[in-house]
């Protein structure tokens, strides 16, 4: 705390300064790894060169000056940009976040190494909550399964199937409202009844999906729970995935409530 009172006191407008991709992420490397074997305790030592690290890449900032947007390529969204430099800008940008968006890369290989999928069939991206993270795998599904959604809007499937998700009964309500959000309405999310164990009902998968076809909808995301908030149910996850796969529609696991308890959520096509 003293050290970034200290650097905060001290702030004056400055650019900010660029370290090599490659360099920082040595450096991010060797200050937040370990070795597989050994937990890392607390240390104070490490925790303030994390710190600088921060400091010494990222930006300066500054009473009047609340960072750098990323601007659009266009010419009339880059002066319109130029008029909202209020936000942070994105983690995801190397140029916005220097030591944010390697320190991402480093926690994804981290947690994939513990996981131990091919390197090449994993990706994470970090948000700063559960319904964000319903949000971007749901919209990934979407945009996947109806690209021309993004462009056009939902009138680019006018008189065609709708877009549906298909959903746990006992599902967290953001997820509902995540539908809402991306233009998947109330009518389009189909409710899956639960079992006695208040997990989805396997026996009632397949034929609520049949019935969800006749009505016009064509669900392309299965969400299921790695922990429903209500009562800590798991959904059959492997048992869906095989629906998924066989239906090619994608499965998602909220899993914000339930990966303390010893399992994690994915999105997977
Ligand atoms: C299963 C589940 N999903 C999503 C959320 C929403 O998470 P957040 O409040 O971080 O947006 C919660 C919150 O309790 C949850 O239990």
């Amino acid at each position: 705390m003293a050290k970034l009172e200290k650097h905060l006191a001290g702030l004056s407008l400055k650019g900010l300064s660029l370290t090599e991709p490659a360099v920082l992420s040595r450096a991010a490397r060797a200050l937040m790894t370990t070795e597989r074997e050994h937990i890392a305790g607390y240390d104070e030592d490490r925790l303030a060169a994390i710190i600088d690290l921060y400091v010494r890449t990222g930006i300066q900032v500054h009473p009047r000056l609340h960072g750098p947007a990323v601007l659009q390529h266009r010419p009339a969204g880059r002066s319109h940009r130029l008029r909202q430099l209020r936000g942070q800008p994105a983690v995801v940008v190397l140029r916005g976040r220097p030591a944010p968006n390697v320190v991402e890369k480093i926690m994804a290989d981290e947690l994939n190494r513990f996981i131990g999928w091919p390197a090449d069939s994993f990706a994470m991206v970090t948000t700063s909550g559960g319904s964000p993270a319903n949000l971007t795998a749901m919209l990934a599904a979407r945009n996947d399964r109806f690209p021309g959604f993004w462009s056009e809007g939902s009138a680019a499937y006018l008189g065609r199937a709708r877009p549906a998700i298909a959903v746990g009964d006992d599902v967290h309500y953001s997820v509902s409202r995540t539908a809402g959000v991306m233009g998947i309405g109330e009518a389009q999310i189909v409710r899956l009844p639960l079992n006695a164990a208040q997990q989805i009902d396997m026996d009632a998968v397949r034929p609520a999906l049949d019935a969800a076809e006749r009505r016009g909808l064509r669900v392309f995301c299965l969400v299921a729970s790695a922990g429903t908030t209500s009562v800590g149910a798991f959904d059959p996850i492997d048992r869906l995935a095989e629906v998924a796969r066989e239906r090619d529609i994608w499965l998602h696991v909220d899993g914000a409530h339930g990966v303390p308890a010893g399992r994690w959520g994915s999105a997977v096509p």
